[in-house]
């Protein structure tokens, strides 16, 4: 048996597609614990139960009396619905885990504020492949020289409301770090579940990186791993890069 602590976890928007397959997923999950799930006020499933006989219900807020201390908080709902959610985490001292992506300014600085009470993981992909294709990219910007021009395609399904993609961005601005600025080229067809390609062209030679993700939970497991990883933290902003290294990956560039 397993000494952990026993994830008490709140879903916002725990019946959207993301939502839906964190919650299933841990609900299946003996480890975790769901003590809240929220749904839009315009939802058939309002105040239905998360689970046959189950004593939590789907509601429109979280309510703290039903939150045990340590429930971390995953915010995968809309961006609109951000602010609030992070100002009632905050003044509720739940670790919050973002999985919502096209944050505005409103978003950005209610996470700011947020983060200066709690710990806060901003994760526009939970894949840990993902957080590991932005090292390697650093690792590939620093290695090839100005000769070879970079470009970043970000491929996605018709439903997805944001442009590029948070990864997409989030890899343009590791690029950044690194020196290197790179434009990103957005597609956004069918059923695509999301696609991210680097590509690297020189003189005579052209390299790639890329990640598929094939099947939808593979975000949830990065998301139950995210707040696995929340839970205890210090105040403060962490990305799915401290949760790859907390597994054992290297903290620098390889
Ligand atoms: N981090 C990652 O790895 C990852 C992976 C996939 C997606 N995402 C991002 O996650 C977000 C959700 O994506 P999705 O594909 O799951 O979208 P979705 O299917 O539209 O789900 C969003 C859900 O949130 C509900 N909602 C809206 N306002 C709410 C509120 N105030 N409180 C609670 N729930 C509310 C929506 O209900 P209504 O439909 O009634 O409005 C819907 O059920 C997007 O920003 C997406 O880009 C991130």
């Amino acid at each position: 048996m397993s000494d952990a602590p026993p994830l008490f976890l709140a879903i916002h928007g725990a019946v959207g597609r993301l939502g839906a397959a964190v919650l299933e997923l841990a609900l299946a999950s003996p480890a975790c614990s769901v003590v809240g799930a929220t749904v839009s006020a315009r939802s058939d499933l309002l105040d239905c139960p998360v689970e046959p006989e189950g004593a939590v219900s789907f509601g429109k807020a979280l309510e703290p009396a039903a939150m045990p201390a340590g429930t971390v908080v995953l915010e995968l709902s809309r961006v609109e619905a951000l602010p609030a959610h992070a100002q009632q985490a905050a003044a509720q001292g739940w670790p919050l885990v973002v999985g919502v992506t096209g944050l505005d300014s409103a978003s950005e600085a209610a996470l700011t504020a947020a983060a200066k009470q709690i710990p806060v993981l901003r994760a526009p992909n939970f894949s840990l492949g993902v957080a590991l294709l932005k090292r390697l990219a650093q690792v590939a910007a620093k290695a090839l020289g100005p000769e070879f021009d970079g470009a970043i395609l970000d491929v996605h399904h018709r439903h997805k409301l944001d442009a590029p993609s948070g990864t997409a961005r989030a890899l343009a601005e590791a690029l950044q770090g690194a020196g290197r600025t790179v434009p990103i080229v957005s597609q956004r067809v069918g059923g695509v579940i999301g696609d991210h390609t680097l590509t690297f062209a020189g003189p005579g030679e052209r390299f790639e990186l890329r990640h598929q993700a094939e099947d939808r939970t593979l975000f949830a497991r990065g998301a139950l791993a995210a707040a696995s990883f929340l839970q205890g933290q210090a105040p403060g902003t962490y990305t799915m890069d401290d949760v790859l290294t907390s597994r054992g990956g290297q903290a620098t560039a390889l």
